[in-house]
């Protein structure tokens, strides 16, 4: 199972590093993508934040907003390349990593997330989480909004996968399979309680979750 989720994560960053330059694009096709972004505003993003899988930065200004300061981490350089320039701030860092075999410098009073909850492979979860936990301050809370089950009916799910996947093609160039789970809201909040995390999680229209997460403990 390791060796399976290793390289279905493996096959998604090839995938996000080939169409880095295609990503904006279902932000400027798809409305319901477009008028989630507010939903910013409602979550309490505060302080200094780290964002896991930034991608191309859609949500990396929105969160500058509102942060103190924000450190955005992908696996994809053409992606960071493109979010560079889209948002320049002082208070505004970047860092190339692959969130499984990176550990955070330091604790952040926020961890978000958006779409990538649903690309850690299910047995990657519990030790995803302790990641988390460990980045968080005292007081710190993960927040994220991702894909609901709703999105599963316009993606191309394959059947019979080692790591939940779906197919995915960029405009040029062959095909991909990326970890994707359609996450659960109640499924979810029981199984962040198993991994210590008390969560509140609710539907977004039909397409879309968001959540919040505190750790029930925080390593001293
Ligand atoms: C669906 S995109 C989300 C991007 C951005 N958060 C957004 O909502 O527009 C998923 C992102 O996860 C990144 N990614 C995939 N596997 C990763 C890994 N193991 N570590 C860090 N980033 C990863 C990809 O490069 C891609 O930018």
């Amino acid at each position: 199972m390791g060796n399976d989720a290793d390289a279905a994560v493996r096959e998604q960053i090839a995938y996000y590093r080939a169409r880095a330059s295609e990503y904006d694009r279902v932000y400027a096709e798809r409305e319901d993508l477009r008028v989630l972004r507010p939903l910013i505003d409602m979550l309490p993003v505060m302080g200094d934040v780290l964002e896991l899988a930034c991608g191309t930065g859609q949500w990396t200004g929105l969160l500058a907003a509102r942060a103190r300061s924000v450190m955005a981490v992908d696996a994809a350089p053409e992606a960071l390349a493109i979010a560079q320039e889209r948002v320049r701030s002082t208070t505004i860092q970047f860092a190339r990593a692959d969130v499984f075999a990176w550990h955070p410098p330091r604790r952040y009073d926020t961890v978000f997330s958006a779409f990538w909850l649903s690309h850690v492979p299910p047995a990657r979860l519990p030790a995803f989480w302790n990641t988390v936990a460990d980045a968080l301050t005292p007081a710190g809370r993960a927040i994220f909004i991702d894909n609901g089950r709703g999105e599963a009916a316009s993606e191309d799910v394959l059947a019979g996968q080692p790591v939940p996947a779906v197919r995915r093609r960029p405009d040029k160039g062959s095909e991909y399979r990326i970890v994707k789970v359609f996450h659960d809201p109640d499924r979810l909040v029981r199984d962040l309680a198993t991994w210590e995390w008390s969560a509140r999680v609710w539907p977004v229209g039909t397409r879309f979750i968001a959540g919040t997460a505190d750790p029930l403990s925080v390593a001293g």
